[in-house]
């Protein structure tokens, strides 16, 4: 698909030719992570500043061209690349890592500097970035924004939106919205920031944001828990949850992933005896938070065995697990994925019953289980299912999505909406939420050129 020349022309006085990529080098753009969602695009547009992404969109929208914001496409709802034919507008050179400003507890990012870059300056700054999660090395603090992005420590310090002071971004009708001062106090009208955040793309292209940082602690001790059943290790993180203050991750694995996980990488199981099910917990503070934790873990019922660490090297064998569950289950096929939300009193039934759910709707189906156990956000993967059957895709989201919300949760944790779930938004959201946000996107990009197959569908 050649792009116009004169849109062309006009591109690469904005971006430079270098920075104008219309050849085979476009291919790692055109698809996402999974390898479920791939398009096709004219042009990977990789502007240098907040001004070339006004002047990129400036002429797209005079040009009646639609356009896809990227950052490290690490995203998993297909939001991210051009299935649509869309121009691929790439962050990832606006990529600074400010100076941090001990006294505040603050630094500013570019859009296209890697969440592990921000969390890398804070640490040396003697601060921490309290947003973490697998994709750290790739994922852009840009995409963080726009997806509202999550991770393992939501339960102590929140997901994205909780660590943000203020963004600067283009919208769609061209106008730069700005405000990095890092006001931790600031209600004077509407928060932009606020509204940006998880808008995954739709209404603006964010250059930049204003991060919070928290105290580095000094001590982190991470257990690896056994437990009989789902029941129990729900039970034992509510506990957890309200006894612990200085707790900062609860995960949820069972024991075919973390069998799949340990063929995967070639190493041993966490415990001579498997169980069916483990939490992950890990626990940080200026004290050595290890006796509180045993503690903890000594006052719940149920548990099998528990495995700790407190040095770098045994953590993150802990650690590997639960994260390297992402990239295990790509090997065995491409995921369906699905990322939501349950009351904690539904959550043990939920996923008790879901894999006989994806079964009935598709009996060829394996499915995952794992994630967030300490927000409510588990990862439902499934695959044994073919990737290219949309007729399938229908089947076996709607009878996902109609369990969840059946349940109580929502259909959206901490990846989005994309364009994976766009058919799906009503299912859990009214009429009137969907008005305002019609309203939303109207305002903020009239012209409709930005990302307009994500999130409210076409
Ligand atoms: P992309 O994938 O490039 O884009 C994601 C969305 O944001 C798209 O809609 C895109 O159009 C939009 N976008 C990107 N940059 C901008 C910008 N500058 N301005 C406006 N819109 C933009 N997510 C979690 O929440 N929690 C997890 O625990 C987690 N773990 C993961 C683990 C692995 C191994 C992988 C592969 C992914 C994981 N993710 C997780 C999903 C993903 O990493 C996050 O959604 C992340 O925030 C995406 O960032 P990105 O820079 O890759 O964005
Ligand atoms: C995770 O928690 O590991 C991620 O959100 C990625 C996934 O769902 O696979
Ligand atoms: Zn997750």
């Amino acid at each position: 698909m050649p792009l116009d020349p004169s849109l062309r022309r006009e591109l690469v006085d904005v971006v430079g030719p270098a920075h104008l990529i219309d050849d085979d080098r476009r291919a790692s753009y055109e698809i996402d992570w999974t390898g479920r969602f791939r398009g096709a695009t004219p042009a990977v547009v990789r502007p240098g500043g907040t001004d070339e992404v006004a002047a990129v969109l400036d002429v797209c929208r005079r040009h009646g061209v639609a356009v896809v914001p990227q950052g490290g496409n690490t995203g998993l709802v297909g939001g991210s690349v051009p299935l649509a034919g869309e121009v691929v507008l790439s962050l990832r050179r606006l990529d600074a890592v400010g100076e941090v400003d001990r006294e505040a507890a603050q630094l500013t990012a570019g859009a296209g500097a890697s969440v592990e870059s921000v969390q890398q300056a804070a640490a040396r700054a003697g601060l921490r970035y309290a947003v973490d999660f697998g994709a750290r090395g790739s994922a852009t603090v840009g995409g963080s924004v726009a997806t509202d992005a999550g991770g393992i420590n939501v339960l102590r310090w929140g997901g994205t939106r909780a660590q943000l002071l203020g963004v600067e971004a283009v919208l769609g009708t061209g106008d730069v919205v700005s405000r990095l001062q890092g006001l931790v106090k600031d209600n004077t009208g509407y928060d932009l920031a606020g509204v940006l955040c998880g808008s995954e793309g739709t209404l603006g292209v964010v250059t930049a944001a204003r991060l919070r940082l928290v105290a580095a602690h000094e001590h982190t001790v991470t257990a690896l828990v056994a437990f009989a059943d789902v029941p129990a290790a729900v039970r034992a993180v509510a506990t957890w949850r309200s006894s612990l203050d200085t707790l900062d991750a609860a995960e949820i694995v069972l024991d075919p992933g973390v069998r799949l996980v340990a063929g995967v990488l070639g190493c041993g199981l966490p415990f001579d005896r498997p169980a069916p099910v483990y939490v992950l917990v890990e626990a940080s503070g200026h004290d050595d938070p290890t006796d509180d934790l045993a503690v903890a873990v000594g006052a719940v019922v149920g548990v099998l065995g528990v495995a700790v660490a407190s040095d770098a090297a045994g953590r993150s064998r802990l650690w590997r697990y639960r994260e390297e569950h992402t990239s295990s289950i790509n090997t065995v096929g491409v995921p369906h994925k699905y990322d939501v939300t349950l009351p904690i009193a539904a959550l043990a039934g939920f996923m008790a019953d879901v894999p006989a759910v994806v079964r009935a709707a598709a009996p060829s189906a394996t499915t995952w289980l794992f994630g967030h156990v300490g927000d409510g956000n588990i990862h439902v993967n499934v695959t044994g299912v073919a990737v290219d059957d949309p007729a399938l895709d229908e089947v076996l989201d709607e009878a996902v999505y109609r369990f969840v919300v059946a349940c109580g949760g929502c259909i959206s944790a901490e990846h989005g909406i994309g364009t994976a779930k766009a058919r799906w938004l009503s299912l859990d959201r009214s009429a009137g939420d969907l008005a305002a946000m019609r309203a939303l996107k109207s305002a903020f990009d009239p012209a409709g050129i930005l990302n307009p197959a994500v999130l409210l569908g076409q």
